[in-house]
């Protein structure tokens, strides 16, 4: 190579290294022979701020929303309240954080170290009275949201028995989705024809009918599930036997839990597990109800949730399934709310808003319920929507006596229901009344109200 053309060769090089260090051709810094290590780097640091704010941007537009509705009727209606939720916030992208397993037993543990690790999700699904007042108040994790229901009128048709059971110190601190009703008995109206039973309406017609179903070769008339299902029955059962006042009572401190007709409930809850299945701990709560609409259990005992999951896998009511209140516990109904929280520190707070205003605003719950299985919060409903059972069921929450569920969160806070589930735990292993009461005697003086 001749040397009158080196120079010229390494300027070409030169010029060629530049070019593939990222220096755009049209550019014309790229090319001008100033610092152009400096210049490279500042490239880089501004596309790094593009990407970060363009993040940032996207992220204020998503809310993630926690709850446990993942299967059998629950995640059809989640799915329709996200669909007015598109329809109303087309900008904000709906980020679907739901942990499967039935009553929020995996979700809620998952939740709790989340909490713990300061990771909240932007709203998460919690229930109405105890749960939420004695366990994220009391822990001082939520906001106040009395500004919603101000702004959007919610005050004139949300359930005045509502209201208390989600405040404190005058502070809202849940917008409430649905009613729930957990005292609800499921049938399979063929299996009765067959036997010429009639739907029981006391805990003995009940057993009566169970005693002949299984003198006709039905092993165990009556599904049971894995163990929350267990106390979902339990919490049934003591209403029954025991009749609201008492029921009550229990739970705000004025009974006594080592009382003989606590007993004689115990003793009624041993009897009602005598005619369950023996392979329960094994079972969703979908996989029993699912024994009943098969025909290979009479009875079931589940909240409605039940009829969003009939409804899903293709059952009718009245033909499919049929229902009536646990036995013993008409004119009573053993309720429940779903409702969702804004967590302080929420990462998206006004996404967060915006899922809640859906979630409390009648196209949200017009939207869920139906398919949910569950009446709405909202008494300006639109009843042409709803099926005949949940019809029944608004028709019953307006005229029956309202007491709290247990296993859903109203009536004790986490620390109280999870000492009576451990409990009942060592119960349906050893099936001890004497030591099961006692225990519960215990759990209501070290985690409930009988200090
Ligand atoms: C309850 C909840 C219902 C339903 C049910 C079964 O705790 O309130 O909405 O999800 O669990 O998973």
């Amino acid at each position: 190579m001749s040397r009158k053309y080196t120079p010229f060769i390494l300027l070409l090089l030169f010029a060629m290294f530049l070019a593939a260090c990222g220096g755009d051709a049209d550019e014309p810094e790229a090319t001008d022979g100033g610092d152009t290590a400096a210049e490279t780097e500042s490239t880089d640091t501004e596309e790094a701020m593009d990407d970060e704010e363009a993040m940032d941007e996207e992220m204020a537009q998503a809310v993630e929303v926690f709850s446990w509705w993942t299967g059998g009727g629950e995640a059809a209606g989640l799915e329709a309240m996200i669909g007015v939720f598109a329809e109303q916030y087309p900008d904000i992208a709906f980020e679907n954080a739901a942990v499967a397993g039935g009553a929020g037993t995996n979700a809620r543990a998952v939740l709790a170290t989340r909490l713990q690790a300061g990771d909240a999700p932007d709203s998460w699904q919690g229930h109405a009275g105890q749960e939420l007042i004695g366990t994220y108040v009391a822990a001082d994790q939520l906001e106040p949201v009395n500004f919603l229901f101000e702004e959007n009128g919610w005050l004139d048709v949300m359930p005045e028995t509502l209201i208390p059971l989600i405040s404190q110190d005058g502070n809202i601190y849940s917008v409430p989705v649905n009613i729930h009703r957990a005292n609800v008995l499921w049938y399979n109206p063929t299996v009765l024809a067959d036997n010429d039973i009639e739907a029981p309406t006391s805990l003995d017609d009940w057993f009566a009918a169970m005693d002949a179903l299984q003198a006709a070769g039905m092993d165990a008339p009556l599904a049971m599930g894995e163990q929350w299902t267990a106390l979902h029955l339990f919490e049934t059962v003591l209403l029954a036997s025991l009749g609201p006042d008492a029921y009550e009572a229990l739970w705000d401190g004025s009974g006594d839990w080592g009382a003989a007709e606590v007993t004689a409930a115990l003793e009624d809850f041993a009897k009602v597990l005598t005619y369950t299945n023996s392979d329960a701990s094994a079972l969703t709560w979908q996989d029993a109800s699912q024994l009943v609409v098969n025909g290979d259990a009479a009875f079931n005992v589940m909240g409605d949730w039940a009829e969003g999951y009939f409804r899903e896998i293709g059952f009718e009511p009245n033909d499919g399934y049929g229902w009536a209140a646990v036995p013993g516990t008409g004119g009573n109904f053993q309720f429940l709310s779903d409702s969702f929280v804004l967590p302080k520190g929420a990462p998206h707070r006004d996404a967060a808003i915006a899922w809640l205003t859906v979630a409390g605003s009648i196209e949200g719950q017009d939207a869920f319920n139906p398919v949910k299985g569950s009446i709405p919060a909202r008494s300006d409903a639109d009843r042409s929507l709803y099926g005949d059972y949940l019809l029944s069921a608004m028709d019953d929450w307006a005229s029956d006596r309202v007491v709290g569920s247990l296993t859903h969160g109203v009536v004790a806070n986490d620390a109280w229901k999870s000492e009576i589930d451990t409990a009942l735990g060592l119960f349906l292993a050893d099936g001890n009344i004497e030591g099961f009461q006692s225990a519960l005697v215990t759990a209501c003086s070290t985690a409930g109200p009988c200090q």
